[in-house]
């Protein structure tokens, strides 16, 4: 049945979904970047506000400069592009920052989701909630005071598949009450 596809396509990319750190040098094709961003574009968001900026990454030298400021990021000097994705707490519901820096990160998932499904490989790099960070991101990336740089999500081809890790644990459930 076709909905049943559906759902064991979706399950299949959303339980495969691993971070990776190494890639090949291949690139990465513009459609496929465009779909990834069309992707993060399609979480949902509080009251629809959509308090998001993405900013795509192709240049080698700045992904080389980012990664020189992120304790966590040296990947990012292999990766063939990158997204960043930005919070901005102006344009969210009420103004404020915890539900802009929720509904990237809805995006953000979407993203890395989305990558799975096209067979690339991403990691979640933090810039928030760490000052140092956010200030080398927002530097290199001209990124205004008032918006938040939540992440940097490397992409590239993986060099190599990573098997999933079943994460369920039952224990992690309650039913009507803790
Ligand atoms: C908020 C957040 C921050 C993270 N920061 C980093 C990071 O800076 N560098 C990195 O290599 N991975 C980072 N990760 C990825 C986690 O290390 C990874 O998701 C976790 O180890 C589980 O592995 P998996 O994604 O393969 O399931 C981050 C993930 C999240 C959600």
């Amino acid at each position: 049945m076709k909905e049943e596809q559906m759902a064991q396509d979706a399950m299949s990319v959303i339980c495969r979904r691993r971070s990776v750190r190494d890639f090949t040098d291949a690139g990465i094709d513009e459609h496929a970047l465009e779909a990834l961003v069309r992707a993060g574009m399609s979480a949902p968001t509080a009251r629809n506000m959509q308090p998001w900026s993405f900013i795509v990454l192709t240049g080698r030298e700045t992904l080389d400069r980012l990664s020189e400021g992120l304790p966590y990021g040296k990947m990012l000097a292999t990766a063939t592009a990158a997204i960043a994705v930005c919070a901005l707490p102006e344009e969210a519901n009420g103004q404020s920052v915890e539900l802009a820096v929720v509904d990237a990160t809805c995006a953000s998932e979407n993203i890395l989701l989305a990558a799975e499904a096209f067979g690339l490989g991403a990691v979640w790099v933090a810039a928030y909630p760490y000052e140092d960070r956010m200030a080398h991101v927002r530097s290199i990336l001209n990124i205004p005071d008032g918006v938040i740089p939540l992440n940097v999500i490397p992409l590239g081809h993986p060099k190599a598949s990573k098997p999933p890790i079943d994460k369920y644990r039952p224990e992690k459930i309650h039913r009507e009450s803790w």
